[in-house]
């Protein structure tokens, strides 16, 4: 089954099957969005099953939530939580820094705010997202929709002086109208090409009243699990400064696939 999924999936799967192993019985969990963090909760819900895990969850947004009761797992609120030992999450880019963009699925702030709330946070990753400089993907922010436009205007004229390559930006569609974030927010994407200062892009926008986030996390990811088409998977970590490499075996994990293709 797993020959069906495209090199991208199975980099992604393999990066998320490896990350479940970091979590132990006992253990809050933050619970990322996106389909590399849907594959994670999938695995997830396998050892709850299986193995009888005891976790409790707290999802980074409805879609999450939804997919972790149908995986039969624990879900609470962050406020019945607090603190969390572990969120796992994709990521849109990261560099070697681990410096990332997030929110290309929307769910940048509750994920910010999980993963900030976290002793640890891992992103799961297929090796297409790794670059040298942030800013290809567009960067996602959040913003109220009480006078947007406005917020828009004053974004653009706060990129002239900084150090990004382009500066349109975009209003986020989801077919006729704006996209609606799980907070009713919108998101503006801002195509920069290059970031040269995340810091100081970061800390710029979130002073512009009307944004209420942004999708650059800095010095919040602690460890990167890269998965690769071919079945291998990199582990980085940036406290540690280790680099290490495994090999996973697709054929174990045949019902998973089974249960997709159903
Ligand atoms: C959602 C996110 C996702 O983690 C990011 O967009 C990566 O998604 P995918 O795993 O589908 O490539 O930040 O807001």
């Amino acid at each position: 089954m797993s020959s069906e999924l495209s090199p991208i999936d199975k980099a992604k799967f393999l990066a998320a099957k490896r990350s479940v192993a970091f979590v132990e019985n006992g253990m809050r969990v933050g619970l990322g969005t996106g389909s590399t963090a849907a594959w994670m909760v999938r695995c997830l819900g396998d050892r709850v099953r299986e193995e009888g895990l005891r976790i409790t969850a707290v999802p980074t947004s409805s879609q999450t939530a939804a997919l972790a009761r149908e995986m039969g797992i624990n879900v609470a609120p962050l406020d019945e939580v607090k603190w969390l030992d572990l969120t796992i999450d994709g990521a849109d880019e990261f560099d070697s820094d681990l410096c990332l963009i997030k929110g290309g699925g929307g769910a940048l702030l509750q994920e910010k705010i999980v993963a900030t709330a976290s002793d640890q946070m891992i992103v799961i990753a297929d090796a297409a997202k790794e670059v040298a400089t942030l800013g290809a993907f567009a960067l996602p922010v959040e913003v109220v929709p009480f006078g947007w436009q406005t917020t828009k205007a004053l974004i653009e004229e706060a990129l002239i002086n900084l150090d990004v390559m382009g500066r349109t930006t975009a209003l986020r569609q989801q077919g006729e109208d704006p996209f609606v974030t799980d907070e009713g927010n919108y998101i503006l994407d801002l195509e920069l090409n290059r970031i040269g200062n995340p810091r100081q892009l970061s800390l710029m926008l979130n002073q512009i009243p009307g944004v209420v986030e942004n999708g650059l996390f800095i010095d919040i990811c602690d460890i990167v699990i890269i998965g690769h088409g071919d079945g291998r998977v990199e582990l980085r970590d940036i406290n540690a400064g280790t680099t290490d490499e495994e090999k996973i075996d697709f054929m174990e994990d045949g019902n998973i696939f089974a249960d997709l293709a159903e």
